[in-house]
């Protein structure tokens, strides 16, 4: 049996809070990047955070990715709004377009990366607001 990617701890699942977000920077496909971990209806996601219609992160303008609703990402530069379970543009602009997902896994009360792309995260956690 293939052994899948090495997991790499970022933090405890509490620190996860339902409709916030946490970043951590990361070496993906050898690039430095950052990625954004969300959290809806109890389930964690995570995403690079660039946004599909230029390259900026989603929380360029505001210092939150979630909209006034809770039920989507949003991109505070010129408004495009993502599903949160997939990263996928629900607005006219960019329609259908996926921010880039990055594996994880959330287990014993742990979140952390699984992807074959990850070099290396860190550093610690930012909370958010
Ligand atoms: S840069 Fe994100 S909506 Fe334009």
């Amino acid at each position: 049996m293939q052994a899948g990617p090495p997991r790499l701890p970022f933090c405890a699942s509490e620190a996860l809070a339902e409709g916030h977000h946490l970043k951590l920077k990361m070496v993906f496909e050898g690039r430095d990047e950052e990625c954004l971990l969300v959290r809806h209806s109890g389930r964690c996601y995570a995403y690079i955070n660039r946004c599909v219609h230029m390259p900026r992160p989603l929380d360029c303008e505001k210092d939150r990715v979630f909209d006034h609703s809770g039920r989507y990402l949003r991109c505070s530069m010129h408004g495009i709004v993502y599903t949160p379970e997939t990263g996928t543009s629900v607005s006219a602009l960019c329609e259908g377009e996926q921010l880039r997902t990055v594996a994880i896994y959330e287990e014993n009360g742990e979140i952390g990366i699984a992807d074959w792309r990850v070099g290396r995260i860190g550093p610690l956690p930012r909370a958010d607001v």
